[in-house]
């Protein structure tokens, strides 16, 4: 078995906001690696600090403490090299869908018949061709979230990071996106990190979960998910997906009241 190689390594990160009383602090020295082609989800409770550890790792705030290496060099953020999808969508409402996912590629500076070409096959790829001029409030929820999504890989990032990009949606959708995003990782040979607060979508969809505790952070346990089905339905069809599920309810604490028989 080859090892898989580390592609991004946090090491003690810590994190204070300013409060009325002096400063919060938020991240506690956090660490985890993250591997090529990894598919990482960190869970943990509600305003622990997910969303930040993304903001820092985008290179979007600055630790107070702590070492990030990315391929082995030493860098204060991944400014350039992460595609990352807000916990809101986020899309311009004054912009069309083809307009949102070619951007960054304008940004860039593509060549504006490139960039075309590239922005029609991703939406084809993601089932959004004919939409190419709707504007995003014309759309569901869930093709707001494909447009966001395609406009998060089109730039062809090293590593995508995730925040909640599916808890707005309805059960049915969120199968059908988490398998969209499944293939197109395996197609485009990404490295993710998903931040959910669903525990099946993490365990239906990952090959490791990092559970966070509450704030001030640090990194309770790290929980290889070795089902082999890489398909949300497969997955969650595995006899020993509920042995995960419930592993990670007990690290989250999450009680749920027995109804007396
Ligand atoms: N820019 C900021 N200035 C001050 N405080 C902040 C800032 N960003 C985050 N915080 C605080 O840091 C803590 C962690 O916030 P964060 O958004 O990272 O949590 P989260 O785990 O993503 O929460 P949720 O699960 O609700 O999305 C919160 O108490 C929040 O109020
Ligand atoms: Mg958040």
């Amino acid at each position: 078995m080859t090892i898989p190689e580390v592609q991004l390594s946090l090491d003690g990160i810590r994190k204070s906001f300013p409060g009325k009383g002096g400063p919060v602090p938020v991240l506690d020295g956090l660490s985890f690696d993250i591997y090529e082609r990894d598919f990482v989800s960190i869970i943990g409770p509600s305003g622990c600090g997910k969303t930040t550890v993304f903001n820092v790792i985008a290179g979007l705030l600055e630790p107070d403490g702590g070492t990030m290496t990315f391929r082995g060099e030493v860098v204060p953020g991944l400014q350039g090299r992460v595609g990352y999808m807000m916990q809101k969508d986020l899309l311009f409402p004054w912009r069309t869908v083809l307009q949102n996912v070619m951007l960054g590629l304008e940004m860039k500076g593509v060549d504006r018949a490139q960039a075309l070409d590239t922005a029609r096959e991703y939406l084809a790829t993601f089932g959004l061709s004919g939409f190419e001029n709707a504007y995003p409030k014309t759309l569901s929820g869930g093709m707001r979230q494909r447009a966001a999504l395609i406009r998060t890989l089109i730039m062809d990032p090293d590593i995508l990071l995730l925040d909640e990009p599916f808890s707005a949606l309805d059960y049915q959708t969120r199968l059908y996106l988490e398998g969209i995003l499944l293939d197109a990782v395996e197609t485009f040979h990404k490295t993710v990190v998903l931040v959910t607060h669903d525990i099946d979508e993490a365990v239906a969809l990952s090959k490791r979960v990092v559970v966070l505790g509450n704030r001030p952070t640090t990194v309770k346990s790290v929980h290889e998910i070795g089902l082999d089905a890489r398909s949300p339905i497969g997955a969650r069809s595995d006899p020993r997906f509920s042995d995960y599920f419930h592993t990670l309810c007990g690290e989250l604490e999450i009680q749920t009241r027995q109804r007396a028989a």
